[in-house]
């Protein structure tokens, strides 16, 4: 049989494995040319740059790499060579673990050795990458092992190669494993890499269960290296390019946001080092390039000059596995040091280790971070109060808030409590670098055992102080007075931020004094449907918060989001009767919807939203004097997302009525009411033309005084509000 019109050097290092030799026997019965190649004592010119002999090097290897470094080392120049000038090469099993030896990535697989799999494993697919060529003839997930003892493995865990993408990670009878990272891809010059770390097994299942599977995608991707259609897309694009190619894949999702700040593809989580410099607005946030899953959490970065239109910028942190940063770089904050260099404080995560650490901008655009030498410049948590520690850390102790009175810095740490609850810790410095320990600002929830007060942040809204921290569950702000020296936050009145899926946010003053907060909107599905989405998460719109006439937290959408208003879909007052149900306009789901009423006691005005044609899918927001519930329980058909309803108390008793502003983009509805309560929460209607906008008064008449609805796209054929147009 000659079905792989594929030449092929099987490589080894000395005697082949019963393995090695079943894989060359395999390729025997299908490939155009195989040869076996001892690199120990083959001499180079087969593997040499001309190609003249093979298309493909195939390094299939069952043992683990480290008695053998000396040997892969010596071989790396030649296969070097012969990626350079457009070879292709497949390291599979433990052969996956020589890339750094070989000279591919700096970093190689953290796990490596065998295991044993009590049920049929496979892959999964990455959506972003499901077109591969490597997948062809699949969809969604297959499988290529039986269970079984011993099976080798090599593969990314807790850590993320530096250069290559991630296509495939996997599946164990029926679960996705999406940290378990192990189909790879790498371009080395002309040439093309693709590692399997796991599930390709020739000895002991030659022709049995899940053999068929197994076949077609090693001829995949041997007949990819070997062909001359390599796939030139990547999913780790560092210019402006790349990241609209990024985009434009992802482009037909209608649950992707278009004027929230979203991740290009993959994971997003909180807002980072928001800073407005140069007069250009930079928003970071945790950022996992692998995949739409959390985990090896980098710097993704976006820039604005005007909070509408938004630039990808190459991600800023990445993990360096030889620091303290190791598992991920993970919330901070940026501030501009005394010499006038941007600097970031973040928090690195290595083994049972996360502690503070420190970055300076290199460039104007914030480009280049050179991490401190010195990290962790905090080398442990503080011990009064005692802070938790956990299975996973040794202690709960991470984010950054820091800022400057004076000539003197301040710096809060979130913290879990041994005892209970969380607190936001303060520190006192002279610089940037040195740290002395002050106590808590604040702490709190001593009833709720286990939990951290993450992302503490303080803020200065004139006389008052607004100190937040994220429990887990939301978002609760204080407000009152800081006393930094005892230390000590004098509480007048508290509540929560948002009413639903808000979390760890964080803010930055603009040119203007206003204070302009961002939050990560998580998403309510499962990690198997963010993974088969492609992406995951996004940042709210700003709000700016201030302080109303009688004490109260205000906080509204930023004003300049009202330039991307166009002309309403609809604009007028609105008198239903009771029972009355009136659809009132469709638009893309990209809008934002104002009404302003007076309901009577026990009398609620229904807006329906995200509705299909048929009403079959839509979304209600219910809105009473004392309460606007988002009720989504027939918001989707999709049985995966989470439909209960989100609730937010509000009071509009003997008030002027009721004001909401309502936004809608994509799979994301923020509620602001009257100023100063904000709900967020997602929803995914199956259909994309869901799209359809209605009111009702289900239990009285009711006069709407006005009701406009403003679409807010850029234009109809590109809704997105990312451009890198204007980029150099
Ligand atoms: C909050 C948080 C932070 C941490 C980061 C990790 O969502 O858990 O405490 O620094 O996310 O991604």
């Amino acid at each position: 049989m000659d079905s792989l019109p594929v030449r092929i050097g099987c490589l080894s290092v000395g005697d082949r494995t019963a393995e090695q030799a079943a894989a060359v026997e395999w390729c025997r019965s299908r490939a155009a040319r195989v040869d076996a190649i001892d690199v120990t004592t083959e001499s180079v010119p087969p593997l040499d740059a001309d190609r003249r002999m093979y298309d493909v090097l195939w390094w299939h290897r069952d043992e683990p790499v480290d008695p053998d470094r000396e040997a892969i080392a010596a071989a790396a120049p030649a296969i070097r060579g012969f990626l350079e000038s457009g070879g292709g090469v497949f390291l599979s099993l433990h052969a996956l673990s020589a890339v750094e030896l070989l000279g591919l990535d700096s970093v190689p697989p953290d796990a490596a050795g065998t295991e044993r799999i009590d049920h049929p494993s496979g892959f999964a697919a990455k959506a972003i990458h499901s077109d591969h060529p490597v997948f062809e003839g699949f969809v969604d997930r297959f499988y290529t092992l039986p269970a079984g003892d011993n099976r080798p493995f090599a593969r990314y865990e807790a850590v993320a190669p530096a250069r290559g993408q991630l296509l495939g990670s996997a599946v164990h009878a029926g679960e996705l494993l999406p940290a378990h990272k192990e189909i790879l891809s790498w371009r080395v010059g002309e040439g093309h890499v693709y590692g399997v770390g796991a599930r390709v097994e020739f000895a002991a299942n030659a022709a049995g269960e899940f053999s068929v599977d197994r076949d077609r995608f090693v001829s995949n991707i041997l007949a990819t290296l070997g062909g001359d259609r390599q796939p030139a897309f990547t999913d780790r694009p560092t210019d402006a390019a790349g990241f609209d190619r990024l985009r434009a894949r992802l482009a037909d999702d209608h649950h992707r946001p278009s004027y929230h700040l979203s991740p290009p593809a993959g994971w997003l989580n909180d807002p980072n080092g928001i800073i407005h410099h140069d007069g250009t607005y930079h928003v970071f946030y945790q950022y996992n390039p692998m995949g739409p899953f959390h985990g090896t959490i980098h710097w993704g970065h976006a820039t604005s000059e005007d909070l509408l239109t938004w630039r990808d910028e190459p991600v800023a942190l990445s993990p360096d596995p030889d620091g303290p940063d190791r598992n991920g770089c993970w919330s901070g904050c940026a501030v501009v040091d005394a010499d006038g260099t941007p600097t970031i404080l973040y928090t690195g995560g290595r083994g049972s280790d996360q502690l503070p650490c420190l970055a300076t901008a290199g460039d104007d655009r914030l480009h280049s971070w050179r991490k401190d030498p010195a990290n962790p410049i905090i080398p442990a948590a503080p011990d009064d109060p005692a802070v938790l520690s956990t299975d996973d850390w040794t202690a709960e102790f991470r984010d950054h808030n820091v800022w400057a009175v004076g000539d003197t810095w301040y710096h809060l740490i979130g913290a879990g409590l041994s005892d209970g609850g969380g607190a936001a810790l303060l520190y006192r410095g002279d610089t940037l670098r040195d740290w002395e320990y002050v106590g808590p600002l604040l702490s709190g929830d001593h009833n709720v055992a286990n939990t951290v007060w993450e992302c503490p942040e303080l803020l200065a809204l004139g006389e008052t102080s607004l100190l937040h921290v994220s429990n887990y569950r939301n978002v609760r702000y204080f407000l009152g007075e800081p006393d930094l020296s005892t230390p000590e936050f004098a509480v007048e009145t508290e509540g929560l931020l948002d009413h639903g899926a808000l979390y760890a946010p964080q803010s930055t003053t603009t040119p203007d004094g206003r204070v302009l907060m961002w939050g990560w909107i998580k998403e309510t599905r499962s990690v198997d449907a963010q993974w088969r989405a492609g992406w995951s998460g996004a940042l709210s719109i700003p709000r700016e918060l201030s302080i109303g006439a009688a004490g109260e937290l205000v906080q509204q959408p930023a004003r300049e989001l009202q330039t991307l208003r166009s002309e309403p879909a609809f604009d007028d007052r609105v008198d239903l009767s009771a029972g009355e149900h009136r659809s009132i306009a469709a638009t893309d789901n990209a809008y934002e919807l104002r009404v302003a009423f007076t309901p009577p006691a026990d009398t609620a005005l229904e807006l329906g939203l995200c509705e299909s044609p048929a009403r079959s899918e839509r979304t209600v927001v219910r809105c009473r004097r004392d309460e606007i519930v988002v009720d989504r329980s027939d918001s989707t058909h999709d049985p995966d997302p989470d439909t209960s309803p989100v609730r937010m108390p509000i009071d509009a008793d003997g008030s002027d009525g009721i004001s909401v502003r309502i936004f809608v983009d994509g799979s994301i509805l923020s509620v602001f009411a009257n100023d100063r309560h904000c709900l967020t929460t997602r929803v995914y209607p199956t259909r994309s033309d869901a799209t359809g906008v209605s009111v009702g008064a289900p239990d009285g008449n009711l006069s709407v005084r006005s009701l406009t609805v403003w679409p807010l796209a850029a234009s109809s054929t590109d809704r997105s509000v990312w451009n890198h147009q204007d980029r150099q």
